[in-house]
């Protein structure tokens, strides 16, 4: 099977049970609680989704919840729990999900992550709006042949993350008086954490945060011709910044101590982004 008919599959099973919202969203380690606020939710495991993978790590759920923002607001998608490179997967399972959102009829894509920072401003349990990627895991999901289903063979990336959309979050953010933090995201494969020359090097590329995961699915979701916006949670200072050891618990914990001002961010941006591009359509 492509990976288009195995995205066309899933697809066609999320047109059975609903209409497709305008927005979906991918939430990353310790950032699942937005889920939760979603109303009139229906979830729907991963298993039960053709083709979708198995989602494995501590903190991620595997659920597709479908439901509307607090209020009676628009609805969304929320891909809760996603899978990684370096869990072993297949460039074709990272990207999979987001497909079948595509091929389903979604238009707009929300990437959130937890991130080392890099940039001296910044502190643990900041937000960073992605502005662009440095992707150097050196995979990218659209290697072999092109299939046109899919998206063209050359997809443009000079606007990877949407100006428009990032407008928004920054327009969120400022009418809820929270600091926002903006940024290049730094990919990597993992799933060792960085070496301090290795965050020294990236900061030199222009890296203002670093993690394992977005960049490959922001290619992707691109190539499908979804727009994307990301918000990266700035969960610990990056290896030799941090004075101390780096841990995942670290990650979660200054996740979960963000989440309030999280979600508060994602539900304003999605909100004045499902209407932006229900008003598109
Ligand atoms: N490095 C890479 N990935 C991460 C980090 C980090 O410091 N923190 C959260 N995800």
């Amino acid at each position: 099977m492509t990976a288009y008919s195995k995205a066309k599959e899933a697809a066609d099973y999320l047109s059975q049970k609903s209409e497709p919202p305008v927005m979906g969203a991918v939430l990353g380690s310790g950032l699942g609680a937005f889920a939760d606020t979603l109303e009139d939710a229906v979830r729907i495991n991963y298993a039960d989704i053709p083709n979708f993978p198995n989602v494995a790590v501590t903190g991620h759920a595997g659920q597709l919840v479908l439901g509307r923002l607090p209020g009676g607001g628009p609805r969304i998608a929320v891909l809760a729990g996603r899978v990684h490179i370096y869990e072993g997967h297949a460039l074709d399972d990272v990207v999979h999900a987001l497909r079948s959102l595509a091929l389903w009829g979604v238009k707009g894509l929300l990437l959130t992550n937890a991130a080392g920072g890099i940039n001296a401003n910044f502190s643990a349990g900041d937000l960073m709006l992605i502005t662009d990627h440095l992707n150097l895991t050196g995979k990218n999901p659209l290697i072999g042949k092109n299939d046109e289903n899919l998206g063209v063979r050359f997809p443009d990336m000079s606007t990877a993350y949407d100006p428009e959309l990032c407008d928004i979050v920054r327009g969120a953010a400022a009418d809820l008086k929270q600091t926002l933090r903006e940024g290049v995201y730094a990919g990597l494969l993992g799933p060792s954490y960085e070496t301090p020359a290795e965050i020294r090097m990236l900061r030199v590329l222009g890296a203002d945060a670093v993690g394992m995961s977005t960049v490959c699915e922001t290619i992707a979701a691109r190539h499908a011709g979804l727009k994307v916006v990301g918000i990266s949670c700035i969960t610990n200072l990056a290896a030799g910044i941090s004075k101390t050891a780096l841990n995942h618990a670290e990650v979660k914990e200054t996740a979960d101590r963000s989440r309030d001002a999280f979600v508060k961010l994602v539900e304003l941006s999605l909100n004045r982004i499902c209407a932006k591009l229900e008003a598109e359509k």
